[in-house]
Formats: structure tokens, C-alpha cells, sequence
């Protein structure tokens, strides 16, 4: 049975003490989910305190970002092997490493191969600016930003990738204020598997879990996860607030046992 995966991106927000607050009024109003898997991403200064504080039958942790080599003269970087037993997943290829910080396709490259080196789900964040969909390139750069992301990969380690597909015109921080239009999303979740099918075939292409990023908000939930394929959600900004993202949480729920499609 798969998952729905809901993964709260709190950027570059809340510092040690707010985030354990933040995980303490999450986990009065979320239960135990057997069917919605729920992953925090907080700094990378909350994630040691916090794999200690959590639930783990009702969260899992991501790292924002960590650096591909394992250790050595890298200062300021925290690698993959130092997160390992910590989190259980991590962010790769996000829009805003990709534009503020210039991660290009090969660095990507490096960090998810690292990152499943180090037994650590790599979440790859792919997706078009406004500039390249209003050209006509979504297709196109979701093709190079997948194909050079997994391109060190065997299909039995993309099996263990989770793909999550961000529109950077639609994320809050780019001035997104709702999420892209249900037709957007299959579309692209549509070219992502066929993108696998052709390269990996059928079986791999049906059982990458990709998930949904930009704007997410509660209301959104049952349509966004009622698209075909779609395997969860990543909210950023919603994520900081506990009566939202528990509502988020909820409504995935809901929506759940409500459509027993999403329980193939
Ligand atoms: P947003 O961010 O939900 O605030 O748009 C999503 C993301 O950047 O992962």
C-alpha cells in the first residue's frame, strides 16, 4: 500500500527552542497515521535535538540540504554520513538552493547519489521558473533536472528516490500565493513518469513516489492528491503554522479513506 507523504519545509525558520515547541503542539493534534506518513524539515541546527524529542511512529525528520562528500576540508558543510541516524530523508535540488545559491545539474547529481550512499531518502525538487514555462521549457527542464539528477543512479536505488515536483512561479517565495492548477500538475507528474517509463521502465515508473510542492494550503489537499499519481505534499510556508499543517495532515487523511484510489 503507498503512503501518502506530507513533508513540512520550514526553511530557514524557528531556532531550536521554537521548533521543539513547533513538534509539541503538532503532535497533540496529529495522531498515529498508518496511511499518511508525516516528515518535518526543520534547520539544520533543530534536526539532532529533535530526533530525540519525536515520535517516530508519528513523525520522520529531513535535512534541508547537506553537502556530497562525506567528511574532510569542506568548512561550513555538514555531510550526508553526519545526518545519518538523524534524518530520514532530505531535500535535494530545491528552487531556492538552485537560485540563491547557485547549486547547478552536476552538484544535484552528486548529492543525491550521496545521499543514497548514506541510506537517506533524497526528496529531488524539480521544477520550471516562470520565465522557462512562460517559454515553453517546463518539459524540458523537468527532463534535464530529472535525467541529471538520477543519472548515477541503478533503477533499484531511483526506486528509493522520492521526486517532488515545485513550480518555482507558484512557491510562496517567488510570489506564488496558490498552488498550480490541477491540469499543470498531472501534466507534469504525467512527463515525470513517462520520463522514467522511457529510461527505467514501467514497474519503476509506476512505483516512484512523486510528490506536490508550492502553496499548499488546506483547502487544496483533497484536489492536489486526488490527481493521478500524485503521492503527497510539500508544503513550505503552511508548514510553520500547527493549526495549518495539522489541518493539511487531516485532510490528507480524510481524503485518504475517502477515495480508496490513492490506497493502490
Ligand atoms: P510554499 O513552499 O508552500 O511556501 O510555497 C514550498 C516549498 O518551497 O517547498
Amino acid at each position: 500500500m503507498k503512503r501518502i507523504l506530507i513533508i513540512g519545509n520550514w526553511k530557514m525558520n524557528l531556532n531550536i527552542h521554537e521548533s521543539s515547541l513547533l513538534v509539541k503542539r503538532l503532535s497533540d493534534r496529529i495522531p498515529i497515521h498508518r496511511s499518511v506518513e508525516v516528515v518535518l524539515a526543520p534547520s539544520l541546527l533543530a534536526l539532532q535535538p529533535l530526533s530525540r524529542e519525536i515520535d517516530r511512529r508519528k513523525f520522520k525528520l529531513a535535512a534541508q540540504n547537506a553537502y556530497y562528500r562525506d567528511e574532510g576540508a569542506y568548512t561550513g558543510e555538514v555531510s550526508f554520513t553526519m545526518l545519518r541516524g538523524i534524518a530520514d530523508y532530505v531535500l535535494i535540488g530545491h528552487s531556492e538552493r538552485r537560485i540563491y545559491f547557485n547549486e547547478g545539474l552536476d552538484l544535484i547529481c552528486n548529492k543525491v547519489e550521496a545521499a543514497i550512499r548514506n541510506d537517506i531518502t533524497p526528496v529531488l525538487c524539480i521544477g520550471e521558473t516562470k520565465q522557462e514555462r512562460e517559454g515553453g521549457e517546463t518539459k524540458r527542464v523537468i527532463h534535464d533536472q530529472l535525467t541529471t539528477a538520477l543519472a548515477n543512479l541503478t533503477a533499484e536505488e531511483i526506486d528509493q528516490v522520492v521526486v517532488a515536483y515545485e513550480p518555482v512561479w507558484a512557491i510562496s517565495t517567488f510570489g506564488g500565493d496558490s498552488p498550480a492548477k490541477p491540469d499543470d500538475i498531472s501534466t507534469a507528474v504525467s512527463w515525470i513518469r513517462s520520463i522514467i517509463e522511457e529510461l527505467y521502465g514501467k514497474q519503476l515508473a509506476k512505483d516512484l513516489r512523486v510528490i506536490y510542492g508550492a502553496s499548499v494550503a488546506p483547502e487544496f489537499v483533497s484536489n492536489i492528491l486526488g490527481l493521478e499519481g500524485v503521492d503527497g505534499l510539500l508544503p513550505g510556508a503552511a508548514s510553520l503554522n500547527y493549526a495549518t499543517f495539522s489541518a493539511i495532515v487531516d485532510a490528507a487523511y480524510r481524503m485518504l479513506h475517502t477515495n480508496p484510489k490513492s490506497l493502490k
